[in-house]
């Protein structure tokens, strides 16, 4: 069964709460929530403080996704937002084992993320200790941009290597993905689909939620 999780990077930032009621109403599995330091990527979107401010108005659960350098000085302040899953860059810090310790430890799901450019064999070592590998199919920082289909040969492989390890990650994706493009995202494994443009530059966010579902 696919998941979607709309991302709220393309909704307008001066009502996000409407936002993540759309996400509810129009029958999303999970919020995407996308930080970003203005280091890690260009843009700064926002923290902790929204995120446990949308935390009082639902009960979905929240996929964060760190965009930044550090991560190690941020997971206290999303473990207290309310977050569930907390995924970290494996390009954004050299003690990424320890980060995602520290993640589980504080009672959340350790994700781990790779850019376009980073090969999905890096993660290895760590594909036991996560419950999420993110795969990105567009260099992370801005909506809207074009899937790179290369990357969905990250997907097969993290596919076929769960099966044959027994391994419980889940696999998202996320960059690029629309109406057009779930489909070959699925057909390559993919279990959790991320979308923002699709969803909230859309007319009726509900019915694209459903057309992400294509399979
Ligand atoms: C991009 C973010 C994505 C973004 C995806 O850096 O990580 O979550 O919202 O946007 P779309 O779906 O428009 O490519
Ligand atoms: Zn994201």
């Amino acid at each position: 069964m696919v998941l979607v999780a709309p991302s709220l990077l393309s909704a307008d930032f001066g009502c996000l709460a409407d936002a993540v009621r759309k996400i509810e109403q129009g029958g999303g599995d999970w919020v995407h929530l996308d930080i970003m330091d203005g280091s890690f990527v260009p843009p700064i979107s926002f923290g902790a403080q929204m995120v446990a401010s949308l935390r009082k108005i639902t009960r979905l659960p929240f996929d964060v996704h760190l965009m930044v350098n550090h991560p190690q000085t941020m997971v206290e302040d999303f473990a207290a937002a309310g977050a569930d899953y907390l995924t970290i860059h494996y390009e954004s810090t050299v003690h990424v084992h320890r980060v995602l310790s520290e993640i589980r430890k504080r009672g959340l799901k350790p994700g781990i993320s790779i850019v376009p450019s980073t090969p999905v064999q890096l993660l290895t070592e760590l594909l036991p200790v996560v419950d999420l590998v993110l795969v990105m199919s567009v260099d992370p920082g801005f909506g809207g941009q074009t899937l790179i289909e290369q990357t969905l040969e990250k997907v097969a492989y993290l596919s076929s290597r769960k099966r044959k390890n027994g391994l419980s990650y889940l696999i998202e994706v996320d960059g690029g993905i629309n109406r057009e493009t779930c489909r070959k995202v699925l057909q390559a494994g993919a279990e959790v689909l991320v979308a923002g443009s699709a969803v909230f530059n859309a007319v009726d966010p509900a019915r694209e939620i459903g057309k992400l579902r294509c399979g």
